[in-house]
Protein backbone atom coordinates (compact mmCIF):
# COMPACT_ATOMS: atom_id res chain seq x y z
CA UNK A 1 0.00 0.00 0.00
CA UNK A 2 0.72 3.44 -0.96
CA UNK A 3 0.14 6.88 0.54
CA UNK A 4 -0.78 10.05 -1.53
CA UNK A 5 -1.76 13.19 -0.27
CA UNK A 6 -1.94 16.72 -1.88
CA UNK A 7 -3.64 19.56 0.07
CA UNK A 8 -6.10 21.00 -2.11
CA UNK A 9 -8.47 19.66 -4.67
CA UNK A 10 -6.85 20.39 -7.44
CA UNK A 11 -3.35 19.12 -5.98
CA UNK A 12 -5.29 15.74 -6.02
CA UNK A 13 -7.64 15.59 -8.94
CA UNK A 14 -6.10 14.29 -11.59
CA UNK A 15 -4.90 10.82 -9.51
CA UNK A 16 -8.43 10.72 -8.35
CA UNK A 17 -9.85 10.40 -11.77
CA UNK A 18 -7.17 7.58 -12.45
CA UNK A 19 -7.91 5.46 -9.94
CA UNK A 20 -10.32 2.48 -9.62
CA UNK A 21 -11.83 3.25 -6.61
CA UNK A 22 -12.29 0.49 -3.96
CA UNK A 23 -13.97 2.65 -1.32
CA UNK A 24 -14.34 6.20 -0.09
CA UNK A 25 -14.08 7.15 3.81
CA UNK A 26 -13.88 10.55 5.75
CA UNK A 27 -11.85 10.45 8.70
CA UNK A 28 -11.11 13.37 10.79
CA UNK A 29 -12.61 15.40 8.68
CA UNK A 30 -10.27 13.82 5.55
CA UNK A 31 -11.85 12.42 2.34
CA UNK A 32 -9.71 9.83 1.82
CA UNK A 33 -10.05 7.00 -1.18
CA UNK A 34 -8.64 3.62 -1.38
CA UNK A 35 -8.10 1.49 -4.79
CA UNK A 36 -5.99 0.86 -7.07
CA UNK A 37 -3.68 2.93 -9.92
CA UNK A 38 -2.10 1.27 -12.84
CA UNK A 39 -1.86 -2.12 -10.45
CA UNK A 40 -0.33 -0.67 -7.52
CA UNK A 41 -2.53 -0.38 -3.72
CA UNK A 42 -3.42 3.47 -3.45
CA UNK A 43 -4.88 5.39 -0.57
CA UNK A 44 -5.38 8.89 -1.62
CA UNK A 45 -6.28 12.03 0.91
CA UNK A 46 -6.58 15.71 0.14
CA UNK A 47 -5.20 16.80 3.43
CA UNK A 48 -6.53 20.60 3.68
CA UNK A 49 -4.05 23.74 3.70
CA UNK A 50 -1.23 24.06 6.43
CA UNK A 51 1.30 22.23 8.37
CA UNK A 52 -1.95 21.13 11.24
CA UNK A 53 -3.94 19.78 8.40
CA UNK A 54 -0.62 17.77 6.75
CA UNK A 55 -0.09 16.65 9.94
CA UNK A 56 -3.65 15.09 11.04
CA UNK A 57 -4.07 13.49 7.48
CA UNK A 58 -0.64 11.60 7.31
CA UNK A 59 -0.58 10.31 11.11
CA UNK A 60 -3.98 9.18 10.51
CA UNK A 61 -3.03 7.77 6.90
CA UNK A 62 0.33 5.74 8.46
CA UNK A 63 -1.98 4.79 11.68
CA UNK A 64 -5.37 3.07 9.85
CA UNK A 65 -3.31 1.97 6.10
CA UNK A 66 0.15 1.16 7.26
CA UNK A 67 1.68 2.59 4.00
CA UNK A 68 4.86 1.39 3.18
CA UNK A 69 6.17 5.03 1.55
CA UNK A 70 4.32 8.07 1.47
CA UNK A 71 4.17 10.67 -1.51
CA UNK A 72 3.04 14.81 -1.37
CA UNK A 73 1.90 16.05 -4.66
CA UNK A 74 1.38 19.68 -5.50
CA UNK A 75 2.54 23.36 -5.75
CA UNK A 76 5.18 25.55 -4.32
CA UNK A 77 6.31 29.19 -4.53
CA UNK A 78 9.48 29.47 -6.47
CA UNK A 79 12.42 31.49 -4.48
CA UNK A 80 14.80 31.64 -7.29
CA UNK A 81 14.72 34.57 -9.83
CA UNK A 82 15.80 32.36 -13.05
CA UNK A 83 13.02 29.96 -11.99
CA UNK A 84 9.39 29.33 -14.39
CA UNK A 85 5.76 28.43 -13.60
CA UNK A 86 5.46 25.09 -13.97
CA UNK A 87 9.16 23.84 -13.42
CA UNK A 88 9.29 21.33 -11.15
CA UNK A 89 11.07 20.41 -7.77
CA UNK A 90 11.80 17.15 -6.22
CA UNK A 91 12.42 17.83 -2.44
CA UNK A 92 15.44 16.38 -1.13
CA UNK A 93 14.98 18.24 2.44
CA UNK A 94 12.57 19.85 4.19
CA UNK A 95 13.11 22.51 6.69
CA UNK A 96 9.64 24.21 8.91
CA UNK A 97 10.67 27.69 8.59
CA UNK A 98 7.69 29.15 11.15
CA UNK A 99 9.62 27.10 14.01
CA UNK A 100 11.19 30.23 15.79
CA UNK A 101 13.11 29.16 19.36
CA UNK A 102 15.74 31.92 18.30
CA UNK A 103 15.16 33.20 21.81
CA UNK A 104 17.08 30.15 23.35
CA UNK A 105 19.84 30.27 20.88
CA UNK A 106 18.67 28.01 17.98
CA UNK A 107 18.36 28.34 14.25
CA UNK A 108 14.87 28.82 12.60
CA UNK A 109 13.26 26.09 12.46
CA UNK A 110 15.65 24.06 14.73
CA UNK A 111 13.75 21.71 17.43
CA UNK A 112 15.60 20.77 20.41
CA UNK A 113 17.16 17.44 20.01
CA UNK A 114 16.44 17.62 15.99
CA UNK A 115 18.13 18.51 13.22
CA UNK A 116 16.40 21.63 11.29
CA UNK A 117 16.55 19.69 8.14
CA UNK A 118 14.14 16.68 7.28
CA UNK A 119 15.86 14.31 4.60
CA UNK A 120 13.40 12.84 2.23
CA UNK A 121 14.00 8.92 1.12
CA UNK A 122 16.65 9.41 -1.28
CA UNK A 123 15.69 6.27 -3.30
CA UNK A 124 12.45 7.74 -3.66
CA UNK A 125 14.01 11.38 -4.31
CA UNK A 126 15.90 9.47 -6.85
CA UNK A 127 13.29 7.79 -8.23
CA UNK A 128 11.17 11.01 -8.32
CA UNK A 129 13.59 12.23 -10.79
CA UNK A 130 14.05 8.89 -13.02
CA UNK A 131 9.90 9.72 -13.29
CA UNK A 132 10.74 13.57 -14.19
CA UNK A 133 13.17 12.58 -16.90
CA UNK A 134 10.37 10.34 -18.38
CA UNK A 135 7.62 12.51 -17.85
CA UNK A 136 9.21 15.40 -19.62
CA UNK A 137 12.08 13.62 -21.61
CA UNK A 138 12.81 16.78 -24.05
CA UNK A 139 14.73 19.38 -21.67
CA UNK A 140 13.85 22.27 -24.50
CA UNK A 141 10.73 21.99 -24.56
CA UNK A 142 9.03 20.66 -20.63
CA UNK A 143 9.61 22.68 -17.39
CA UNK A 144 13.24 22.00 -15.62
CA UNK A 145 13.28 19.62 -12.75
CA UNK A 146 15.38 21.10 -9.59
CA UNK A 147 16.34 18.89 -6.46
CA UNK A 148 17.18 20.40 -3.01
CA UNK A 149 15.99 22.65 -0.26
CA UNK A 150 12.21 23.08 0.16
CA UNK A 151 10.99 25.70 3.72
CA UNK A 152 7.19 25.43 4.79
CA UNK A 153 5.26 27.40 7.19
CA UNK A 154 1.65 28.69 7.60
CA UNK A 155 2.27 31.64 5.70
CA UNK A 156 1.14 31.78 2.13
CA UNK A 157 4.52 34.02 1.06
CA UNK A 158 3.53 37.35 -1.08
CA UNK A 159 6.75 39.01 -0.61
CA UNK A 160 9.69 39.81 -1.90
CA UNK A 161 11.67 40.41 1.59
CA UNK A 162 9.99 37.26 3.23
CA UNK A 163 10.91 35.65 -0.18
CA UNK A 164 15.49 36.63 0.15
CA UNK A 165 15.07 35.61 3.69
CA UNK A 166 14.07 32.28 2.99
CA UNK A 167 16.17 31.62 0.64
CA UNK A 168 19.21 33.08 2.01
CA UNK A 169 18.62 31.86 5.99
CA UNK A 170 17.84 27.90 4.58
CA UNK A 171 19.03 28.06 0.83
CA UNK A 172 15.72 27.23 -0.06
CA UNK A 173 14.39 26.52 -3.68
CA UNK A 174 10.92 27.14 -2.70
CA UNK A 175 8.34 27.59 -0.25
CA UNK A 176 4.66 25.31 0.61
CA UNK A 177 2.76 24.73 3.52
CA UNK A 178 2.54 21.13 3.87
CA UNK A 179 5.65 19.29 3.33
CA UNK A 180 7.76 19.50 6.36
CA UNK A 181 4.43 18.38 8.47
CA UNK A 182 4.31 15.64 6.18
CA UNK A 183 7.93 14.86 6.34
CA UNK A 184 7.85 15.21 10.30
CA UNK A 185 5.54 12.99 10.65
CA UNK A 186 6.80 10.50 8.36
CA UNK A 187 10.54 10.83 9.84
CA UNK A 188 8.93 9.79 14.01
CA UNK A 189 6.90 6.99 12.53
CA UNK A 190 9.85 5.37 10.22
CA UNK A 191 7.84 5.81 6.92
CA UNK A 192 9.90 6.77 3.90
CA UNK A 193 8.49 10.05 1.97
CA UNK A 194 9.64 12.03 -0.76
CA UNK A 195 7.36 15.60 -1.72
CA UNK A 196 7.11 16.58 -5.34
CA UNK A 197 5.77 20.60 -6.32
CA UNK A 198 5.62 22.27 -8.95
CA UNK A 199 6.01 26.05 -9.17
CA UNK A 200 2.50 27.96 -9.05
CA UNK A 201 4.35 31.41 -8.53
CA UNK A 202 7.24 32.99 -7.50
CA UNK A 203 6.23 34.06 -3.62
CA UNK A 204 6.44 37.44 -4.72
CA UNK A 205 3.96 40.86 -5.16
CA UNK A 206 1.39 38.85 -7.80
CA UNK A 207 1.52 35.53 -6.27
CA UNK A 208 -2.07 35.21 -5.01
CA UNK A 209 -2.60 35.70 -8.16
CA UNK A 210 -0.49 34.08 -10.58
CA UNK A 211 -1.68 31.25 -8.31
CA UNK A 212 -4.73 31.23 -9.29
CA UNK A 213 -4.64 31.25 -12.67
CA UNK A 214 -1.84 28.72 -12.49
CA UNK A 215 -2.76 26.05 -10.09
CA UNK A 216 -4.37 23.94 -12.49
CA UNK A 217 -2.33 23.94 -15.41
CA UNK A 218 0.90 23.23 -12.67
CA UNK A 219 -0.64 20.50 -11.03
CA UNK A 220 -0.53 18.64 -14.34
CA UNK A 221 3.33 18.47 -14.34
CA UNK A 222 3.49 17.22 -10.83
CA UNK A 223 0.75 15.07 -11.60
CA UNK A 224 2.94 13.79 -14.73
CA UNK A 225 5.73 13.01 -12.38
CA UNK A 226 3.45 10.86 -9.81
CA UNK A 227 1.87 8.51 -12.57
CA UNK A 228 5.64 7.15 -13.46
CA UNK A 229 6.29 7.22 -10.41
CA UNK A 230 4.04 5.37 -8.37
CA UNK A 231 4.01 2.31 -10.89
CA UNK A 232 7.83 2.23 -10.20
CA UNK A 233 7.26 2.40 -6.09
CA UNK A 234 4.68 -0.01 -5.69
CA UNK A 235 6.72 -2.31 -8.04
CA UNK A 236 7.65 -5.82 -6.51
CA UNK A 237 10.49 -7.55 -6.80
CA UNK A 238 10.38 -11.47 -8.92
CA UNK A 239 9.86 -12.58 -5.14
CA UNK A 240 6.58 -10.70 -4.61
CA UNK A 241 8.71 -8.13 -1.90
CA UNK A 242 8.07 -4.48 -2.41
CA UNK A 243 10.65 -2.39 -4.09
CA UNK A 244 13.39 -1.45 -1.87
CA UNK A 245 13.35 2.51 -0.13
CA UNK A 246 16.39 3.45 1.74
CA UNK A 247 14.71 3.75 5.08
CA UNK A 248 14.01 0.25 6.91
CA UNK A 249 9.92 0.77 8.00
CA UNK A 250 9.04 -0.45 11.15
CA UNK A 251 7.48 -3.75 12.26
CA UNK A 252 4.09 -4.34 10.43
CA UNK A 253 1.30 -3.95 12.35
CA UNK A 254 -2.30 -5.20 11.65
CA UNK A 255 -2.52 -4.63 7.77
CA UNK A 256 0.31 -4.99 5.46
CA UNK A 257 2.65 -2.04 4.00
N1 LIG B 1 2.09 27.35 -2.43
C1 LIG B 1 2.14 27.82 -3.69
N2 LIG B 1 2.63 29.08 -3.71
C2 LIG B 1 2.90 29.41 -2.43
C3 LIG B 1 3.40 30.56 -1.80
N3 LIG B 1 3.71 31.65 -2.50
N4 LIG B 1 3.52 30.55 -0.44
C4 LIG B 1 3.18 29.46 0.26
N5 LIG B 1 2.70 28.34 -0.27
C5 LIG B 1 2.56 28.30 -1.61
Amino acid sequence: MLAVIGAMKEEVDSLAAGMTVADQQVHAGIDVIRGDFAGVELVLAQCGIGKVNATICTQMLIDLYRPRALIFSGVAGGLLPNMRIGDVVIVSHLIQYDMDLTAFGRRHGELPGKDRMIESDPALVQKAAAAFDAAFPDPAAGPSLMLGTVVSGDRFVQDPDKLRWLQREFAALATEMEGAAVGYTCELNGVPFVVIRALSDTASETASSDFAANLHTVCENSFRVLERLIPDVGARAADGRPAPTSRACPAPSAAPR
